[in-house]
């Protein structure tokens, strides 16, 4: 089958298209032959091994899986014998950022892990595109605790993370101020902010309103720009560890000092069984869509790469597999 392979970590030509062999599901698993996948931050991030700790996941020295693609949709060709709760022909989605695979024609995954039959409102292609920024943004609402009618900013709210935490948090009620720029401005207000500032005409800093959680999505801010933004016991969430890992130190010295304005730096646990059909539920009620930047194919993976590294894509690049 074809695949996008890695050998070694390194920039986006590290990975190229080759023929490898069909992985076989176990038992417990569901072979998919695979419509789509995304490029996204997490895939980079994997194969670019920027923070050396991700290499105590994927491989010191060199990727135990070099298949990357953390996000999939398809159809199930085959069944282990013990699978439960899918059959031969289901069209599913699903999120696996522990052994990866998406990025082929074929891959496996346990039925028991992130996967999910596809909702039926919006294209097996796009279904590919739910779960990579929206488990990220989901973990960091519930780590603050937003609850209906709290002030949130969303700095970044173009990103795979920023466009998922706007929608997500006008599921939970909150009232949405989101920072993104000029071009995307008509986009940010369709995902559900009610103000929307253009960092290109505006510094966010400088407005009056006042939030109970300021969400950066892309970390391009910190924690002590925002602070004066922030309510007696308001609480800044950033994706990025901040000039010098200085979001680690804060979170770690407020939670030490019981601040009130604080620092938070929660590391994402594995999206659950139960959040995939959460999400599910929420693109078939229409409350959640998964932006798409563009669709590309496997040819093009060292050109796709360099765009996502580039920190520019407007929510989800697309893989397409099968057409
Ligand atoms: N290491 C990992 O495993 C991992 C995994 C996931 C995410 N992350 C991190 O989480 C962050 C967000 O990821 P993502 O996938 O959501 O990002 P993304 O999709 O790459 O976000 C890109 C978007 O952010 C906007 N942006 C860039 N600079 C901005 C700024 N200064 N102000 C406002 N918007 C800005 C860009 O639009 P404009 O350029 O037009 O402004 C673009 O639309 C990234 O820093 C990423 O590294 C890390």
């Amino acid at each position: 089958m074809k695949a996008i392979i890695h050998k070694k970590y390194g920039p986006p030509n590290v990975a190229s298209l080759a023929e490898v062999s069909k992985p076989q599901p176990n038992d417990e698993e569901l072979l998919l032959k695979v419509y789509a996948s995304t490029v996204n931050r997490t895939d980079s991030g994997f194969r670019s091994a920027e923070y050396f700790v991700s290499r105590f996941f994927s491989g010191l020295l060199k990727p135990k899986n070099q298949i990357l693609g953390c996000e999939f949709s398809g159809v199930v060709e085959s069944i282990g014998k013990n699978v439960l709760g899918f059959k031969i022909g289901d069209k599913v989605f699903g999120y696996n950022d522990k052994t990866f695979g998406g990025h082929a024609e074929y891959a496996t995954i346990s039925y028991k892990a992130a996967v999910a039959v596809a909702p039926k409102n919006i294209s097996l292609h796009d279904a590919a595109a739910i779960t990579e920024g929206a488990h990220y943004a989901l973990n960091i609402i519930r780590v603050a605790k937003v609850k209906p009618g709290q002030n949130v900013l969303v700095y970044g709210a173009t990103g795979a993370i920023g466009s998922s935490a706007v929608q997500l948090l006008n599921y939970f009620g909150a009232n949405i101020n989101a920072v993104c720029d000029t071009k995307n401005v008509e986009l940010v207000k369709t995902l559900g902010a009610t103000k929307v500032i253009d960092y290109q005409q505006s510094d966010f800093t400088k407005f009056k309103d006042t939030y109970d959680f300021v969400f950066d999505a892309v970390g391009k801010t910190s924690f002590g720009a925002c602070k004066p933004l922030l309510n007696k016991n308001g609480i800044y969430i950033s994706t990025e560890l901040g000039k010098n890992g200085q979001n680690i130190f804060l979170a770690l010295k407020h939670w030490a000092l019981k601040s009130r304005k604080k620092v938070l730096f929660p590391i994402p646990p594995d999206l659950s069984k139960e959040d995939i059909g959460f999400l599910k539920d929420l693109v078939e009620n229409g409350m959640f869509k998964p932006v798409i930047d563009s669709y590309r194919n496997l040819d093009d993976i060292v050109e796709i790469y360099t765009y996502v590294d580039s920190g520019q894509k407007v929510g989800n690049v697309v893989l397409e597999i099968l057409n």
